[in-house]
């Protein structure tokens, strides 16, 4: 197939827009991924190509676990405050929502800022196209006022390439302990890039889990039912498939730690033996001792104290914060630092 080169617009209507931006090509495609992390010692494999559509899927099931208390902790949070999150502004504020997914929590959002100011343009930036455009199409057929533009692509392509009227006010929304998953490096470097285009009227809304005890955390990455342990095998599957890899899966073990000293739980894929898998589509043959292990995702927890470091470090300053009453999790909204 193709690829795309330039932003291409795959559906317009009176209140619906979805921009396709190009697709990810050099460095951030999956066969670089692999290559790159199964070449390095210890191996790794970046989170972000779980979201396949059998990923995006599993993910939806991880959300429901009864282990899995951060979706239903945030949306709580969401329930009792989102008339708080989305206040201040004299007119409508347009609400850019990284990583929106199905946009289910966000509905809570945009029901409240449409009752405090009756219209609404809503921008979700997502990397599954598909996924976009489906929950775009159910939000505009459920939400009269609205208008939703909706962007797929990474977030830093998306945020270059915000053609939104900045006089307007903008309120940034990055929920579900997103924020987790991108090193400490990464995570700065992301919310310096949100905050290069924050004007000083606009706000940045964000969930982000907390620490808290160690069998709690592991639980909710390793639950009972399974769906984590195959939401993380599906890497494997996905390669599989896209670069004619032999990955036997019933050679892989899932395996979530939480490491106290780095503040995140850890997810891994431990090889159960010896073993060589040959990724055709790269050329390569990648070798496994038995307990070796592929690192997969970093979900990290934060302390109060290390939100502020994290946003202070990035040019940005708390406004206020919502927490649970279990003070599992936290959303926070940020503005520019004077
Ligand atoms: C998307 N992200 C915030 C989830 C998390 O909690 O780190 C992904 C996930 N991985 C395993 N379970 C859920």
């Amino acid at each position: 197939m193709a690829r795309t080169t330039s932003p291409t617009i795959s559906h317009r209507s009176a209140r619906l827009q979805v921009v396709q931006l190009p697709d990810p090509s050099g460095d951030e495609s999956l066969a670089v991924a692999v290559r790159d992390g199964l070449c390095s010692t210890p191996k790794t494999l970046p989170c972000r190509f779980f979201y396949d559509a059998a990923g995006s899927n599993l993910f939806e099931q991880i959300c429901d676990l009864p282990e899995y208390y951060i979706t239903r902790t945030e949306d709580a949070i969401l329930a009792e405050s989102a008339h708080e999150m989305v206040a201040g502004w004299v007119s409508d504020p347009i609400m850019v929502e990284l990583g929106s997914g199905s946009s289910t929590k966000t509905r809570r959002l945009i029901r409240a800022a449409l009752n405090a100011y009756a219209r609404l343009r809503y921008v979700p930036i997502d990397v599954s196209r598909t996924i976009l455009e489906t929950s775009a199409r159910s939000l505009v057929a459920e939400f009269p006022n609205l208008r939703v533009r909706a962007i797929a692509g990474t977030y830093s392509a998306a945020l270059a390439s915000l053609a939104i009227n900045l006089d307007r006010p903008k309120l940034f929304v990055f929920l579900g302990s997103s924020l987790g998953n991108f090193t400490t490096d990464a995570a700065r470097s992301f919310l310096r890039e949100i905050a290069s285009v924050m004007q000083p009227v606009d706000r940045l809304l964000l969930g982000t889990d907390l620490i808290k005890e160690r069998s709690l955390l592991e639980d909710a990455y390793d639950d009972r039912q399974r769906v984590t342990a195959a939401f993380n095998l599906n890497l494997l599957t996905r390669i599989n498939r896209e670069l004619n890899a032999n990955f036997h899966l019933e050679a892989f073990e899932h395996r979530a730690i939480y490491r106290e000293d780095q503040g995140r739980v850890e997810m891994h894929l431990v090889s159960r033996v010896d073993q060589c898998v040959s990724i055709a589509d790269l050329g390569l043959s990648v070798e496994f001792r038995a307990g070796e292990s592929i690192h997969t995702e970093n979900s990290h927890k934060y302390t109060v104290e290390r939100l502020a470091e994290l946003a202070r470090s990035a040019g940005l300053a708390e406004e206020s914060a919502w927490t649970d009453p279990d003070g599992l999790f936290r959303v926070q909204r940020w503005m520019l630092s004077r």
